[in-house]
């Protein structure tokens, strides 16, 4: 990976760094086994109704983090955290999110599938936990049609990103994002969350 100041210069400039899968953070072997795993894992489907309209997801859960980060499904779990955990991909997040290498906790992991004419209402990742510093958002789907990540600007204008198989998006939990519509197609995204807290969840509910 060689543009890491330009992802750093994007994330701290508009809250998201978009890397390709060429751009090498994760090989391909690697995408391929976290596709198999997250095709595996069991899936609890979440409705959510919202302004009269509806999100229909589907849920893969590695690890949660109700009170304390908690592994879950570690017949599932223990191989998907072995890839994302490994030195060379967090020492290049903890370079890009400005924190240290020893900092990055990770304390969400889950895998969210989505298929045709269904979306992820506009939201903020800090209202689930205070401490998430960012989100890292793997695709794995690959011929699914819309599904963009839109993350809004300070002034309420946004960006649109069309993540692509094997992409990384990382993005600032302060920053308030929605998924679009997805027009064709299954769009399924591993998503874990960087926190530098080890503490419990100090969301006030
Ligand atoms: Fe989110």
């Amino acid at each position: 990976m060689n543009n890491l100041e330009e992802c750093k210069n994007k994330y701290q400039k508009y809250g998201t760094a978009y890397i390709k899968l060429e751009d090498g953070l994760f090989t391909p072997e690697e995408i391929k086994k976290l596709k198999q795993i997250c095709s595996e894992v069991p899936k609890e489907h979440i409705t959510v109704g919202d302004a009269g309209e509806m999100n229909y997801l589907n849920v893969g859960r590695f690890m949660v983090d109700k009170k304390n980060p908690e592994l879950v499904n570690y017949k599932f779990s223990d191989p998907l955290l072995k890839i994302i955990s490994k030195n060379k991909i967090k020492s290049k997040l903890s370079q890009i999110l400005s924190i240290k290498n020893e900092e990055v906790i990770y304390r969400r992991v889950q895998f969210n599938e989505i298929g045709k004419n269904c979306f992820v209402g506009k939201h903020l990742d800090t209202d689930s936990n205070p401490d998430y510093i960012a989100a890292c958002v793997i695709q794995l789907g690959d011929k699914f049609k819309g599904g963009m990540y839109r993350v809004f600007q300070k002034n309420n204008d946004f960006i649109d990103y069309s993540p692509e198989y094997g992409s990384l998006l990382i993005s600032d939990c302060r920053y308030p994002h929605e998924v679009t519509r997805v027009d064709s197609g299954l769009r399924g995204s591993l998503v874990f969350f960087i926190s530098t807290h080890s503490g419990e969840n100090r969301r006030i509910i």
